[in-house]
């Protein structure tokens, strides 16, 4: 276990525009990013602030990935993760390249392996969003250029840094928060638990019986001493800081919809709900929402949502991750 994070630096908010000389030192260089847990606590606080820094406008004036490519490798759908890597691949003067499944066929018109081999040759990193993580870890296996992790079945490592973002934004400093999720225990609820391991926060997961998150990184996490509570008692919302839903039905178990439409009746997070949080608490949810399921719009848009400001935080703490992997890197053309 790494944390706890430090809290972050505010006692200077004025703007400063940033020059190619006052640039930081990227702190991740050529590294993978399949997980939180790739990362150090110093690392996210350094990441965490660079993407504060960049939401502050310190880096429009500079261009540290110029001729820079991205490819995003899609084996499911996305809006966010998608848009905000590309604007964030340009804003920092860089390129994106989305591909597809459809014109891809990762492992089945061609071999993960062979894919990586290809476009190390081309690109100076990749960002996958895929069913496996094991298709991630192949794909940095053979890479010779770094892989991000956008979205697995197992783990949803970016998003958990907008949404870290947006807690600091909101509470300040992160140590000893109850960051409390509810519904069920996917991929979001996974990497909350990662980032109870890296921050210091308290986790509590509220799942019903038999949608527990995985078990390795539950053990893992308490075994290194880490805050996390797991219970399928629905009082654990009683006080949270940060309350947190995801959708019931995640990409690739439509099949099993009726049975979990069923399965989670009483954990739809609603304004009802939303009282019962700590009086500056607020409610966090990394869309899409489907509402009528895990929520309603009258939650996403109560005073105690900042689900928004959490979707534009993807694209500021994607850039900064993005400068902290590749900004070190020179065009090899
Ligand atoms: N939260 C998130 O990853 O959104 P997308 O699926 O639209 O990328
Ligand atoms: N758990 C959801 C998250 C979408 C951003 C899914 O995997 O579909």
């Amino acid at each position: 276990m790494n944390g706890p994070i430090p809290a972050a630096d505010r006692s200077s908010q004025q703007i400063t525009l940033h020059t190619p000389d006052t640039l930081p030192a990227p702190c991740m260089a050529g590294r993978d990013f399949l997980s939180n847990l790739d990362m150090s606590s110093a690392e996210l606080r350094v990441v965490l602030d660079t993407a504060s820094s960049m939401k502050r406008g310190e880096w429009r004036t500079v261009k540290p990935l110029a001729g820079l490519s991205l490819a995003m490798v899609f084996e499911k759908a996305s809006l966010r993760t998608r848009t905000t890597f590309d604007v964030g691949m340009y804003q920092l003067g860089g390129h994106a390249i989305t591909l597809s499944n459809q014109e891809i066929g990762l492992g089945t018109r061609e071999r993960v392996s062979d894919v990586a081999r290809n476009l190390e040759r081309w690109v100076d990193g990749v960002m996958g969003r895929v069913y496996l993580q094991q298709t991630l870890s192949e794909l940095a296996a053979h890479a010779e250029v770094p892989v991000i992790n956008g979205l697995s079945d197992m783990l949803h490592p970016v998003q958990l840094l907008a949404d870290y973002q947006s807690i600091e934004e909101e509470l300040g400093s992160v140590q000893g928060r109850r960051v409390v999720y509810i519904g069920d225990g996917n991929n979001l609820a996974n990497s909350h638990i990662h980032m109870g391991m890296l921050t210091g926060s308290r986790v509590t997961v509220v799942t019903p019986v038999g949608f527990e998150p995985n078990g390795a990184v539950l053990q893992e996490a308490l075994r290194q001493g880490a805050d996390v509570t797991l219970t399928n008692d629905l009082s654990a919302i009683d006080g949270a800081d940060v309350l947190y839903t995801d959708v019931w039905i995640s990409m690739g178990q439509e099949d099993e919809a009726d049975r979990r439409r069923k399965a989670f009746q009483g954990y739809q997070v609603t304004p009802q709900m939303l009282e019962r949080i700590a009086p500056h608490g607020i409610f966090l949810h990394c869309l899409p929402a489907h509402y009528g399921e895990e929520t309603v719009p009258e939650a996403t848009e109560h005073p105690r949502s900042r689900v928004f400001d959490q979707a534009e935080n993807r694209l500021h703490a994607q850039k900064a991750l993005l400068y902290h992997i590749m900004g070190g890197m020179k065009p090899r053309w």
